[in-house]
């Protein structure tokens, strides 16, 4: 499957640097502690928020420096809300609180019903005013994509343009790339990998397994 279209335009792939590729390797062992496994895989979500700010809007804003000269420089001209897909999108949470503080953040629970395996919704609280803000969706899993694809609905639903979504995504595949770009082309994402492909059970090869069960330590 070609993704080669999306690159660049809808998906943003972190520089594939021997830095990354050295942090990847570590959380990508599958003898990893989880304290490597934390303490590595939020440096890259780190550069995954720096990365997503960079695509929003910003306007110009001068100052002065302390030698009396001008900087031309920018502030982000807008609002923010971060919304995490409970619960491997809360792995993400903190580094985005790290970098923007008193950033407001609303939820999302979606689970993959057992018996339709389609993405159900549990709970959502987000807030009042999300249609005004540019939303950093924070889910480190992009694999079938159907969960993203829920998601990124309700947040249309609650009246967020779509173009002011920001898919901050750890690692993808192909097939999840092509069917959130073809149905929201206007969503940007964020991705610091992506796999060759999905397995029978839907998980990305080469990989780095369940990312929840390992972050959270419940594997
Ligand atoms: N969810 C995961 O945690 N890992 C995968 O590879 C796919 C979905």
């Amino acid at each position: 499957m070609s993704i080669e279209k999306y690159l660049g335009r809808n998906v943003h792939l972190l520089p594939q640097t021997n830095q990354l590729r050295a942090l990847h390797t570590v959380i990508r062992d599958r003898d990893a502690r989880r304290e490597d496994f934390v303490f590595y895989s939020e440096r890259i979500i780190r550069m995954l928020v720096e990365a997503g700010l960079d695509l929003l809007p910003f306007e110009e804003r001068i100052v002065e420096t302390p030698v009396g000269r001008e900087y031309q420089g920018l502030r982000f001209a807008g609002k923010l809300c971060g919304v995490p897909i409970i619960r491997a999108g809360e792995s993400m949470e903190g580094q985005l609180r790290a970098v923007c503080r008193g950033i407001r953040i609303g939820k999302i629970l979606m689970q993959r019903d057992k018996v339709t395996k389609l993405p159900k919704l549990y709970y959502s609280n987000l807030p009042d005013d999300i249609a005004e803000r540019h939303v950093l969706m924070l889910e480190p899993m992009l694999a079938t994509g159907g969960t993203a694809l829920a998601a990124i609905q309700l947040l249309l639903d609650h009246g967020v343009a779509e173009e002011n979504i920001v898919f901050i995504n750890f690692i993808t595949v192909p097939e999840g790339i092509a069917t959130v770009c073809e149905r929201y082309p206007k969503v940007k994402i964020v991705t610091s990998a992506i796999e060759e492909r999905l397995n029978e059970n839907a998980y990305m090869m080469p990989g780095i397994g369940d990312f929840g069960d390992r972050f959270f330590g419940t594997d």
